[in-house]
C-alpha cells in the first residue's frame, strides 16, 4: 500500500514516516510539503534507515506525483497549537490553508478508492470540511480524533498504577478538545475492571483524565509539539486499512444518528479496514458518558457552523471523485451493541449482548 503524506517534512508528518518505517508494512512512503528541503531531509533521513528497517520506497515528492497513485493520504499539514491556545482557537488560522491543500489533493486526482486520514487540527472539523470537499465516500474519511488521546490515557494509566501498558484498554470519546469524554464504563486491565485494581479511587481517575485532556498543551510547552506518539496513533489506523484488520479505533467520521448525532465528524466506536470506515459501533455507555460525548457532538456542530459562516467556499460540497468508479455514498449508519447490566453506577456487565441494528459491513 502507497501512502503520502503531506506535511511529511513537520514534526507529525516526519514521525508517522518514521512510525510507518519501523512498522514495515505499507510498500511506500512519500513525503510532501511546501517546505522543500525540509521535505527532502526528512525523506532522505528515512531512505538512509531502509536497508535496516524494511523494504520500502521512501521518496519527497509532489501532490502532481504522489496522489494519484496512492492508497492512504495522510493529512498531517497545519499550523501548530500555541500553548495556550484551545485546538479550535486555531481554526480560523488553519481552514483556509487546510481548504488548499483539499483543492490541491483533489487537483491531483486521488483514486477513487483512496483512504484520506485528516491529522490537523482541530481535526474533527477539518475532517467534516475533507468529507464534504473530497467527493469521496464519507466512510473513506477518516479523522484522527481522539486515537492519540487514547493512547495518551491508557499509557498514563498503566504509568500510575504500574501496570503494562499494553494490557490496559480504555477509550475516550469525543472531539479531540476540550469536551473529550473518558469512557471508564469499559476501562481493563488484562481484562479486569480497572476500579478493582489496588491504588484505584475516584479522584485517581479524575487526575489521570484532566492530565490525559492537558498532555497536548504539556507536550507543547515542553518540546514545541506532540511527535512520536502521534506517529504511532497514525500508524495504528494505517495498518488497520492495509492489513484489513477492522480494528475498533477510537477515530472521527461523519455520523449519520450513531448516538443520537449526526451531520458532524466525531469519534465513536469505529471498525477500521481496508475500505475505510466499514461500521460505527454504539455500545451501550453509562448516562453520563451519553451524555457527555453528546454535549462534545453540539460543540463540534456549533464549531462548524460558524466555519461554514466565515468560510463560504468550504460549505459548497465538492464533485464526486471517479463518477461511475467509486462505490456510493455510504452513510455511516450505527451497529447498536447493548451490554446488560449497565446501571450508570458501575461498569456495564460484560455477559449479555445484543446486537439491535446492523449498518456498514462489518
Ligand atoms: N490530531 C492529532 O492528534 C494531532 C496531534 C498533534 C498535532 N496535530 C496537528 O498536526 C498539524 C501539524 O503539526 P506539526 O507539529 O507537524 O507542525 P509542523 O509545523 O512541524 O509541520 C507542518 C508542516 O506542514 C507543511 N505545510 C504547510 N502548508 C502545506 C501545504 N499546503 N502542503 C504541504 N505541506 C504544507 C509545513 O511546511 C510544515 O512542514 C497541526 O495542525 C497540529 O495541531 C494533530
Amino acid at each position: 500500500m502507497k501512502v503520502s503524506i503531506i506535511g511529511g517534512g513537520g514534526l507529525v508528518g516526519s514521525c508517522a514516516g518514521y512510525a510507518l518505517q519501523c512498522g514495515g508494512v505499507v510498500s511506500d512512503i512519500d513525503l510532501i510539503d511546501v517546505a522543500g528541503d525540509l521535505c527532502r531531509g526528512q525523506a532522505l533521513d528515512l531512505l538512509h534507515g531502509a536497508s535496516i528497517a524494511a523494504d520500502q520506497r521512501i521518496r519527497a515528492t509532489d501532490y502532481a506525483m504522489s496522489i494519484p497513485e496512492s492508497d492512504f493520504i495522510c493529512i498531517t499539514a497545519g499550523l501548530r497549537r500555541k500553548p495556550d491556545e484551545s485546538r479550535l482557537d486555531l481554526i480560523n488560522r488553519n481552514v483556509e490553508l487546510f481548504l488548499n491543500i483539499l483543492r490541491e489533493v483533489k487537483g491531483a486526482g486521488p483514486k477513487p478508492s483512496a483512504i484520506v486520514l485528516v491529522v490537523s487540527n482541530p481535526v474533527d472539523v477539518l475532517t467534516y470540511l475533507a468529507t464534504k470537499q473530497l467527493g469521496l465516500p464519507s466512510g473513506q474519511v477518516i479523522g484522527l480524533g481522539t486515537q492519540l488521546d487514547s493512547a495518551r490515557f491508557r499509557s498514563l494509566i498503566a504509568d500510575a498504577l504500574k501496570l503494562p501498558p499494553t494490557q490496559v484498554t480504555a477509550t475516550i470519546l469525543g472531539e479531540h478538545g476540550d469536551s473529550m469524554v473518558p469512557i471508564w464504563s469499559a476501562a481493563q486491565a488484562a481484562g479486569m475492571p480497572l476500579d478493582k485494581f489496588p491504588g484505584w479511587t475516584s479522584a485517581t481517575a479524575d487526575a489521570l483524565f484532566a492530565k490525559t485532556r492537558g498532555s497536548g498543551a504539556e507536550v507543547i510547552k515542553l518540546k514545541g509539539g506532540a511527535g512520536f506518539a502521534v506517529g504511532l496513533a497514525i500508524r495504528e489506523v494505517v495498518h488497520a486499512v492495509a492489513l484489513d484488520r477492522k480494528r475498533i479505533l477510537p477515530v472521527a467520521s461523519l455520523v449519520s444518528g450513531t448516538y443520537g448525532m449526526r451531520d458532524v465528524c466525531i469519534s465513536v466506536p469505529t471498525v477500521v479496514g481496508r475500505r475505510g470506515v466499514e461500521a460505527q459501533l454504539e455500545i451501550e455507555l453509562w448516562p453520563k458518558e451519553l451524555s457527555g460525548l453528546q454535549h462534545s457532538g453540539q460543540v463540534l456542530r456549533e464549531t462548524i457552523d460558524l466555519v461554514l459562516k466565515a468560510n463560504p467556499n468550504a460549505a459548497k460540497a465538492g464533485a464526486p471523485i471517479g463518477v461511475g468508479a467509486a462505490p456510493p455514498a455510504r452513510p455511516n449508519a450505527p451497529v447498536r451493541v447493548t451490554m446488560g447490566g449497565g446501571n450508570g453506577s458501575g461498569p456495564a456487565s460484560r455477559s449479555k449482548v445484543t446486537i439491535s441494528g446492523q449498518g456498514g459491513n462489518l
